[in-house]
């Protein structure tokens, strides 16, 4: 009797996801999962990999050469129920034929909204205000007229004071937090992409810009360099891509640029934004505060953190997409695309490596 086929699967993914699976016929396929709720080792992922036909990976899980070459040649598909691939080695699944689904814009409304949660929780010190409140502090502050008093997102109490929102990265999850911020009256949103991070100066709006500013009612919507961005804004939402080419994109030069009532929110990867010169940047109030769902090295694994220790800073730790009903949609794209994958068929969202 020839051996079965096998699907590793590094987490188990709901009840609705792992019925797709019943599409494969079990006398021909093994369906192999790692059943705890923390992140499958790599000890029993390096176990069960070879021989493999698909995998699907969480973004705890790294998938490199030396990943690949235990699979084996059998592997076909490598499908990660995340937007994001930087824990994907791409060229290294490309010179090997092995395609990779992922699982964008079933997640972007949920990653929209807790950005705009960072963005109001920074600007606002709710983080600060949250702490005091739950130390028994709440009557040293009496209601004092200034007493946690922020910068307020928007036109401001007459609905005149120009207000810039600064994008780094423009895609779908920025255009949708966009599209949430715009009835604050924001003036302008200027942002980076790849082409403009590096250009003298700001460029003209293209007619997409023209369009989208008309429909959101934002008063200008244009491409421009990064030091621009960081200049300019009043608020800057980093929402890029990870890995080698956004790596500290937000470094002290960016920071310092930034306007020292300025807010910096990150729903996208820890690896943008450089840690170290974003505490200095809070201790010395180069910036008003920050919003982070993402660290570099997450998860922080101690309180004693010196992010955790600032008032301006509020962390979350990595939850942009995780409304139930999101994960839910991304773990059923995530198995649909491994089935696909292994069956030989197209995958419904495929990177295109
Ligand atoms: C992703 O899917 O890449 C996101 O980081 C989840 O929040």
């Amino acid at each position: 009797m020839s051996e079965k086929k096998r699907i590793v699967i590094s987490r188990y993914i709901g009840e609705r996801a792992m019925s797709l699976l019943n599409e494969l016929d079990r006398d021909e396929w093994d369906i192999i999962l790692w059943k705890e709720n923390e992140p499958a080792s790599r000890e029993w992922i390096e176990k069960n990999v070879p021989n493999a036909t698909g995998l699907l990976v969480l973004l705890t899980d790294k998938v490199n050469e030396s990943l690949l070459e235990i699979a084996g040649p059998s592997l076909r598909i490598v499908s990660t129920m995340s937007v994001g691939y930087d824990h994907v080695d791409t060229s290294a699944l490309r010179k090997r034929g092995i395609k990779l689904g992922f699982t964008p814009d079933v997640l972007t409304f949920a990653v929209a909204d807790l950005t705009v949660l960072l963005c109001l929780m920074a600007t606002r010190n709710a983080g600060e205000g949250l702490t005091l409140v739950k130390n028994g502090q709440w009557p040293n502050l009496a209601f004092g007229p200034f007493t946690l008093c922020g910068p307020q997102i928007g036109a401001g109490v007459d609905g005149t004071k120009p207000y810039t929102v600064g994008f780094v990265g423009f895609g779908r999850i920025a255009q949708a937090t966009l599209k949430r911020l715009a009835p604050y009256d924001i003036s302008r949103c200027i942002y980076t992409n790849s082409t403009s991070r590096q250009a003298p100066g700001p460029q003209a709006p293209s007619e997409a810009d023209k369009e989208l500013a008309k429909s959101l009612g934002v008063g200008e919507i244009f491409a421009a360099p990064l030091d621009y961005v960081a200049k300019e804004s009043d608020l800057v939402i980093v929402l890029a891509p990870g890995g080698p080419s956004t790596m500290h994109i937000i470094d002290e030069r960016f920071l310092r640029a930034m306007k020292n009532h300025a807010v910096l929110v990150n729903t996208s990867r820890g690896t943008l934004v450089d840690t170290d010169a974003l505490v200095t940047a809070l201790r010395e109030k180069w910036i008003w505060g920050t919003g982070l769902d993402v660290v570099e090295g997450e998860p922080l694994i101690k309180a004693d953190h010196p992010l955790l220790a600032l008032p301006r800073a509020v962390v979350l730790p990595h939850i942009g997409s995780a409304t139930t009903d999101t994960r839910e949609a991304m773990a059923m794209l995530a198995v649909t695309n491994l089935v696909n994958g292994v069956l030989g068929r197209e995958l419904e969202r495929e990177v295109k490596i």
